[in-house]
């Protein structure tokens, strides 16, 4: 089988989802939990459709203590290495309908130290303006001001250090070496680390002072946190296990691998012109046929094209238009450079809405911060 790999830090080779959820021991989301979540948010999410978000821990028990009567909280995140890309917002706009369809609660942690720590071209100064450009790409998917808490590590940590260090405590270097592949090379800030992205889980517990169970929607690259570290320790320290749903990953604009922004080849950003990520889609990876002849007599794969990917995963949100084009492309009357223009199109739509709301969200930026 291709070698692939997958830690916080690195996604790479061809994703095999199934070996994934094997590996983390996760459950995959059935018909039983898509219908229990219809019947709250009255609709279900493309993404939940479409099996984007196909993988879960306790997402169940979440939905028992919701029906009685037990508000849950969202807790997700960003690490600012760079701008965003269109991969990063897929778990966040998931995480904007759970808000608004569950009235919950959203702690949005910007991971500053995490970043400047593991990236050794990273200065400071460059992590903290990728983190204020990175927060206003959150704000400007309509996240509600009075319920989104987005704090960065570094601002917040006078908050957030009893907590790490209650966990640190708990956590021998062997595990974090185990579960995280750290060597004797690694610096000990990126060794302390997880106990901060974990601290998050209980924190809102803390805050309020009683025990709130938390949700994390994220992409599965995640998961050694929830795992590894968080999972563990929640009950040594008295509180609920957080659970997670867990989605795909929006494929690189090459192939193989992950929508990633420490490759920026392989990746459209929320600041690109429009042109250019134009550009970028038309030279995507396709799952069309090397001549037209080919293309028309067997058509192409939408599977493995990222421009269908995106439209897929992320951007068209009308079932019957996606399969018209799904149909299309594989019985071959859909060529590659059409299918492109398609998705070409559509993302520049998007981008340049989301732009518009980018510069609207300066205004209301200090609305959504948590500082000590
Ligand atoms: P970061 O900045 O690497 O990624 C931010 C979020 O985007 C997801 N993601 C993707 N999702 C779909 N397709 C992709 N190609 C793609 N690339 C990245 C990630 O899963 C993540 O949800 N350590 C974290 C920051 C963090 C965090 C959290 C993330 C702190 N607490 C809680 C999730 C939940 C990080 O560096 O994420």
């Amino acid at each position: 089988m291709a070698e692939y790999s997958v830690t916080p830090w690195e996604v790479k080779g061809d994703l095999d989802y199934d070996k994934l959820v094997r590996d983390f021991g996760t459950s995959y989301i059935d018909d039983e939990l898509r219908t229990r979540i219809k019947n709250h948010t009255g609709e279900l999410h493309f993404m939940l459709r479409r099996n984007v978000f196909f993988s879960h821990r306790d997402l169940g028990w979440i939905l028992d203590r919701f029906e009685h009567g037990e508000n849950f909280f969202l807790y997700t995140g960003r690490g600012p290495s760079g701008n965003t890309h269109l991969g990063h917002l897929l778990p966040w706009i998931f995480t904007q309908y759970l808000q608004e369809k569950f009235g919950a609660e959203l702690y949005f942690q910007i991971t500053d130290d995490e970043k400047f720590l593991h990236d050794r071209k990273l200065s400071r100064k460059q992590v903290t303006e990728f983190t204020h450009e990175n927060i206003l790409d959150i704000i400007a998917l309509g996240f509600d001001p009075k319920k989104t808490f987005v704090f960065s590590d570094t601002d917040y940590i006078k908050t957030l250090y009893p907590i790490s260090i209650d966990i640190a405590k708990h956590i021998t270097f062997s595990t974090a070496k185990s579960v995280f592949g750290f060597k004797n090379s690694s610096n000990i800030g990126m060794i302390f680390f997880p106990a901060l992205q974990a601290a998050t889980c209980f924190l809102p517990s803390i805050l309020q002072k009683k025990n709130i169970p938390c949700l994390i929607p994220a992409a599965i690259d995640q998961d050694d946190y929830w795992r590894g570290i968080a999972r563990d320790i929640a009950p040594k320290l008295g509180y609920y296990k957080p659970a997670q749903i867990h989605s795909k990953f929006l494929p690189s604009l090459q192939k193989g691998g992950k929508m990633s922004a420490s490759s920026p080849e392989t990746a459209i950003f929320t600041t690109d012109e429009l042109e250019i990520a134009e550009k970028k889609i038309k030279n995507a990876f396709t799952g069309g046929r090397d001549t037209l002849k080919e293309h028309r007599k067997y058509g192409g794969n939408p599977d493995i094209d990222s421009a269908f990917q995106y439209l897929k995963m992320l951007i068209e949100e009308d079932d019957k238009k996606l399969s018209e084009i799904e149909q299309e492309y594989r019985s071959g009357n859909l060529l590659s450079g059409e299918l492109k223009e398609i998705a070409a199109e559509k993302v520049k739509t998007f981008l340049k809405e989301h732009q518009r709301k980018r510069m609207q969200a300066e205004k209301i930026f200090d609305k959504f911060i948590l500082r000590d």
